[in-house]
């Protein structure tokens, strides 16, 4: 514990002595107390849901690029379009892909979000193996099972619910489903508890002391660990035992440890599987859920976009039989549906800023970004053109696919976009799929819950 405050406080002084540095060229801004910097306030904003105003009482004193400390940090907040594409396309020889401490010990050093060049493609590349289009395919089924189960043992009968922390157990439950293979029962119980304290965790001040959300997050983390090795375990002895069944569809994990070198021999190691897992299943939980929820807020306050859905949503339900599952021809139908989804990503985006580290002094904009300092990027609504006029048509969907796609293929990153255009169709899907529920959505109050 000493050790850590050590550490930080010694790079906290090596920064402030490097700042004075560049003081002129450095951009305006308070960095805070040692250490924790503004990361209290910052989180306090976070948990009120008032982020953006955070944001943007910093940007209407200091302009577009500040800095301030943050997650033990010192960091250069960057805003607006241009910035976010000098982020992502400046290269990894000027700002890696390094999270803030916290990220970094709950994901684990080998997580894809830690990785650049050779390492992070090959990880990546891993990672696309499962996410191909046949393979993506054969999980409507599964999925649609698994919402249905949803919906019927959370949603049917109620008058109201609170749509957030459904739809967060909902992505959990098919996050364990598809990501690791573990159904419904005692083990995704106990895994529940775990995750949420290691999400909780996951951007903290890096203080590990007993009552810290940091050191909850670890704690998880070291319990989560063992309990995936063994499932690791079981995993390797079934596939030998199944080794000439190769149709049979696979969970992440068993693809992962699927995954062989050119000589044949196995190119993850479990520490790549294990810290890689984590990432996928922290990165597809907020963000879907949050995406889903503001979909359904949406859906019980704008009548005419209620409508709009349902009825496309009965034309596909009508070609069915009532026991018929979803497939991915019917997802493909799905177009206002998922223009409107694209819309709720530009008003609400789940990921609102990303963090990189600088690996030389770099100049932007006539200020210096120091090396060693963080970089945190925003993205927020305006970074996108308005459509208030024409937010569904198809230009508009035309017009977003291009944008987060630029995003996407700056960054290398094109993966989750597949995925979660997938999960978010299905969940879209399946609400007027299963009519009677509609009603409840209609109904359904939305509430402001923040991990
Ligand atoms: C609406 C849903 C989603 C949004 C808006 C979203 C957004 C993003 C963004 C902006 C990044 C880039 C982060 C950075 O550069 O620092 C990213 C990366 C990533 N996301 Fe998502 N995501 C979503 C869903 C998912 C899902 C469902 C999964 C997995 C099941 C996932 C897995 C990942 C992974 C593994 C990366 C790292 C990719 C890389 O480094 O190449 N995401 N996501």
């Amino acid at each position: 514990m000493e050790v850590l405050i050590t550490i930080s406080l010694l790079l906290t002084i090596f920064f402030v002595f490097k700042a004075k540095k560049y003081s002129n060229r450095l951009p305006p801004g308070s960095m805070g107390l040692p250490v924790i910097g503004q990361t209290p306030d910052f989180l306090k904003a976070l948990k009120a849901d008032k982020v953006e105003v955070w944001f943007h009482e910093r940007i209407s004193k200091y302009g577009p690029i500040w800095k301030v400390g943050l997650f033990g940090n010192p960091t250069i907040v960057l805003h607006g379009p241009s910035a976010n594409k000098f982020i992502y396309s400046c290269g990894e020889n000027m700002l890696t892909n390094t999270q803030p401490p916290s990220t970094s010990r709950i994901l684990g050093k080998k997580s894809i979000l830690e990785l650049s060049c050779h390492d992070h493609k090959q990880i990546r590349a891993a990672l696309v193996s499962f996410l191909k289009l046949d393979v993506l395919k054969q999980y409507v089924v599964k999925l649609d099972e698994e919402i249905q189960h949803h919906l019927q043992m959370k949603w049917h009968g109620r008058t109201e619910v609170k749509v957030q922390p459904m739809i967060k157990n909902l992505t959990f439950n098919i996050i364990c489903s598809l990501l690791i293979g573990i159904e419904r029962g005692s083990k995704r119980e106990k895994l529940l508890p775990l995750f949420q304290d290691m999400n909780g965790g996951k951007l903290a001040i890096p203080i590990n002391l007993p009552f810290t959300q940091f050191n909850r997050g670890i704690t998880a983390r070291k319990k989560l660990v063992p309990m995936f090795m063994d499932l690791i375990r079981e995993k390797r002895e079934a596939l030998e035992d199944q080794k000439h069944q190769s149709n049979r569809s696979k969970d992440l994990m068993t693809s992962l440890i699927s995954i062989r070198d050119d000589d044949s021999s196995t190119m993850m190691t479990d520490e790549d599987i294990i810290d890689n897992i984590v990432a996928v299943m922290v990165g597809g939980y907020d963000t879907t859920s949050v995406l889903v929820s503001f979909l359904i807020r949406l859906l019980a306050t704008n009548k005419s976009i209620y409508s709009n859905i349902v009825q496309e949503q009965q034309e596909i339900s009508e070609g069915k039989s009532l026991e018929e599952a979803l497939t991915w021809e019917d997802l493909t139908k799905m177009k206002y549906t998922w223009r409107v989804a694209s819309e709720m990503l530009r008003m609400y985006p789940p990921v609102p800023m990303n963090f990189r580290r600088a690996v030389q002094d770099i100049e932007y904009e006539g200020y210096i970004i120091p090396k060693g300092w963080q970089c945190l990027s925003h993205r927020w609504k305006h970074a996108l053109p308005d459509s208030s006029t024409s937010k569904y048509t198809t230009s508009h969907k035309k017009h977003l696919a291009k944008l987060y796609l630029t995003i996407w293929n700056l960054s290398g990153r094109a993966i989750d976009r597949k995925i979660a255009s997938f999960i978010e169709k299905l969940v879209g899907a399946t609400i007027p799929h299963q009519r009677q529920h509609s009603n409840h959505i209609r109904r359904a109050r939305m509430h402001s819950y923040n991990t």
